[in-house]
């Protein structure tokens, strides 16, 4: 059967791998939506070879009419932030790949499952944020799958697939197992481009430099928290939901090859790795294709040719944002929200060579420790607190 599958971040790194996954496996996925921000010649060309009618721009509609393009025949185009939450209540969507940036795809990622739809998760911004209310819903959408016998025989039922490679390492390494006897998650980093350097060194780092990243080419947010290791940090906290893990059961390994994408380690002591090109396509396409697997999209690991694999603990003294992203998971409830807003800030500026790169964590720091943390109760709530965030995080950027 075909997956009519709603893209969002379509202009993106993930968003165009993940249209290329469906260039090679026309016969099984079908776009049937996108939704993307303010690249309109990229998404109205994509609109164009994937015959698609719904599309969404977060942008406001008078920003677009002062840019001047214009929309292909037949589309039904929405603007901001609500016709992109729309989009994935469409009764022709089957899939949604949420692949926005930032805490922006939160309400998307709960719109997905509060529709019953599979959820296959780029953002990881919305677990960081929103897992309490993400993981419930979730759950259900398993249970409904379950009951319609759409869910498979054995494994997970697959409401929400991960496409963060780490995650979906994880994902594969814990089918067949029972939770029980998992002992720890183990998440790889490739520790990013300054791996090896000490806060001195790091004075002075521009964004030109912050964006080199060694093994993985991403969007310019993802990239800086891959060198600051926040990357890493939200990637605890996303772990943390998805595989209903204690905190210190979570470790991370610095794995510089980035050939192993993550392992499990069982009660008996043995350990399960994942292991395949770096190539976010293979990911992507695993949460697209779950239970089954398709011919892969690129070239498989060449063993003869990888040489080593090495192993490092993190330096969390010099990369403080995991540290603190780690402190704002196990607290819990508003706190990682806040911190995640205070780090979109933080980057941001940073690019804009407006802030340091050593700012970026000061100003996550500055605006935990004046977080009022709550439990959290509702998307509004979250809102309101990603929002007092940014606005304590503008009065923070050094
Ligand atoms: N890239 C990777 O290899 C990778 C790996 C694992 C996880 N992830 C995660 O995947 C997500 C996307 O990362 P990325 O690297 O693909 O980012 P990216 O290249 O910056 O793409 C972001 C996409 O979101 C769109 N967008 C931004 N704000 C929007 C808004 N308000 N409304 C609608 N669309 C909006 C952008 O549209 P325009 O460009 O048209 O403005 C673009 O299509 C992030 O959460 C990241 O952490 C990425």
């Amino acid at each position: 059967m075909v997956r009519r599958i709603a893209v969002l971040g379509s202009t993106g790194s993930i968003g165009t791998q993940t249209l290329d996954v469906v260039r090679r496996h026309p016969e099984k996925l079908e776009v049937v939506a996108l939704a993307a921000g303010r690249r309109v010649r990229e998404v109205f060309a994509q609109v164009e070879e994937f015959n698609v009618r719904a599309v969404a721009l977060g942008m406001a509609a008078d920003d677009f009419a002062a840019a001047g393009a214009d929309a292909p025949e037949g589309v039904e185009l929405g603007f901001g932030s609500q016709a992109v939450a729309d989009l994935v209540k469409l009764p022709e969507v089957d899939v949604v790949v949420n692949a926005l940036v930032g805490a922006a795809g939160l309400v998307a990622s709960y719109e997905t499952l509060r529709a019953g739809k599979v959820l296959a998760l780029a953002n990881k911004e919305s677990l960081v944020v929103g897992g309490d209310l993400i993981m419930p819903l979730a759950a259900r959408v398993d249970a409904a799958r379950r009951a319609a016998g759409e869910a498979p025989a054995h494994g997970p039922a697959g409401a929400l697939m991960p496409i963060d490679s780490e995650h979906g390492a994880i994902y594969q390494c814990l089918i067949g197992e029972d939770s029980r006897e998992v002992a720890r998650l183990w998440v790889t980093a490739s520790g990013g481009p300054f791996r090896g350097k000490k806060r001195a060194d790091l004075r002075g780092i521009t964004a030109e430099q912050a964006l080199a990243h060694p093994t993985w080419n991403m969007g310019p947010k993802i990239t800086i928290d891959s060198s600051t290791l926040m990357n890493k940090g939200l990637e605890v906290i996303e772990a943390h939901h998805l595989f209903a893990m204690d905190y210190d059961q979570i470790s991370v390994v610095v794995q510089p090859q980035s050939a192993i994408h993550s392992m499990v380690e069982f009660s008996d002591g043995s350990v399960k790795a994942h292991l395949g090109t770096t190539d976010m396509r293979i990911p992507i396409q695993y949460a697209l294709s779950y239970p089954e697997r398709w011919d892969a999209p690129v070239a498989p690991l060449d063993f003869t040719q990888l040489g080593r694999l090495e192993f490092a603990a993190p330096d969390t003294e010099t990369f403080r944002c995991l540290a603190l992203a780690r402190a704002a998971g196990e607290q819990g409830g508003t706190l990682p929200c806040a911190m995640n807003a205070a780090n979109e800030v933080a980057v941001a500026a940073f690019l804009a060579g407006e802030g340091t790169y050593l700012g970026i964590a000061e100003c996550v720091e500055a605006v935990m420790d004046a977080c009022d943390v709550q439990a959290v109760e509702s998307i509004e709530q979250l809102l309101a607190v990603d929002a007092w965030a940014r606005n304590a995080a503008r009065e923070r950027i050094r």
